[in-house]
């Protein structure tokens, strides 16, 4: 066993889940415990777990080798997307800023370190608390957004892709069936990764992504040219971000009061409508998406992730995010991701090439 000064780690997942969270938990407990000696406390629900009196937390130990653990979606830890303790949500509808509460509540669990599994948003609402509370941090890429800059793939990105394809796959026979258009949006937030890989790889005709514009006029000319070639079904696949022809974003209001991203593909459905004669379904995936048991991929990206963020840990190489290129596992300044923010797909991207080549509208830029 190697030595490290690094005795007590905390572990937390923050922000939306998706499958493989458990599987980097994993690896983590399994780094930790076998190659370190240390102990491993999973903090409950994000921030939230050490913002809470008592604190909430379980200590973790090889039971996560119980067989299930790296097969089941979700977190064990549970998480939040909500509740920044820097303008936390008070009851009586005031914000207020906890982050001292975060910070008292490491040093009462003595953490030498702390382990974030989260998206780039959350990753930089960590980093500031542990800034505030000189804690060491390590950051681990998780949204099936994957728009977490300078990695390649983040954690549950490709499980949600499998998800859309699956969802593709099922759309198309009674697409044609019925001779529909089939529209099937997809999440993503302002990002497209998610819409362009699924549409390429589940043949859609039609993908549109918050990235390019697009004109209603070039996606009917696309479906009626598709029908002059002899196929009387269509689909569509449009990111959640994707914006109406007046620029606004459909948006719904969540029974808590937030908005989220959805209604584009109604939109899209009705557009598409007064336009053709073809009749248009639309599927919206929704978190179904972030479901599931996580891929083969997403296993093994878990696993490298888990492992490094803990070797970076003990060899006191704090401040880093473990990272996805060119076939392995290396690491990357928070700073930095943090000073990028989301990363959305470049329109010169080689796979929007890919789509235009095989005849996919994609867009106009
Ligand atoms: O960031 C992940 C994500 O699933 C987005 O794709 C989506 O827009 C959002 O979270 C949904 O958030 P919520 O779970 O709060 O509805």
């Amino acid at each position: 066993m190697s030595k490290s000064v690094v005795k007590r780690i905390g572990v937390l997942t923050s922000g939306g889940d998706c499958a493989g969270l458990n599987a980097v938990i994993r690896a983590v407990v399994s780094r930790a415990v076998r190659a370190y000696g240390m102990e491993v406390y999973g903090i409950s629900d994000g921030s939230l777990g050490l913002m809470s009196r008592p604190l909430q937390y379980q200590k973790l130990d090889l039971s996560v080798f119980s067989g299930t653990v790296l097969r089941m979606g979700g977190t064990m830890l549970g998480t939040t997307n909500k509740g920044d303790p820097f303008a936390f949500p008070m009851p009586d509808g005031t914000l207020q800023d906890r982050s001292q509460d975060f910070v008292d509540g490491v040093r009462e669990l003595g953490l030498d370190a702390l382990l974030v599994i989260g998206g780039d948003g959350s990753l930089g609402i960590l980093k500031r608390l542990c800034r505030q509370g000189n804690i060491p941090m390590i950051g681990i890429p998780k949204t099936i957004d994957n728009d977490v800059p300078f990695t390649e793939s983040a954690v549950g990105f490709n499980s949600a892709v499998r998800v859309c394809v699956d969802a593709l796959d099922h759309l198309q026979p009674t697409a044609a069936s019925h001779h529909r258009v089939m529209i099937c949006e997809m999440m993503g937030r302002d990002a497209g990764h998610i819409a362009l890989h699924s549409g390429i790889a589940g043949g859609a005709d039609v993908i549109l992504i918050p990235e390019i514009p697009y004109s209603l006029d070039a996606v009917v000319e696309k479906l009626r040219a598709v029908h002059d070639e002899g196929r009387r079904h269509g689909l569509v696949v449009v990111a959640e971000g994707v914006r109406m022809e007046d620029g606004n974003s459909a948006t719904m209001r969540m029974a808590d009061g937030q908005r989220r991203y959805g209604g584009i593909g109604l939109y899209l459905s009705e557009a598409l409508a007064e336009r053709m004669d073809t009749e248009t379904r639309v599927t919206v995936l929704g978190h179904v998406q972030r479901g599931g048991t996580p891929s083969a991929t997403d296993r093994v990206l878990a696993s490298a992730f888990g492992v490094h963020a803990v070797d970076l840990a003990a060899r006191g190489r704090f401040g880093r995010m473990v990272a996805w290129r060119d076939r392995g596992v290396m690491d990357v300044s928070i700073d930095d991701i943090v000073a990028v923010g989301a990363r959305q797909l470049d329109p010169r991207d080689p796979l929007v090439h890919t789509a235009r080549g095989l005849g996919t509208y994609v867009g106009d830029l």
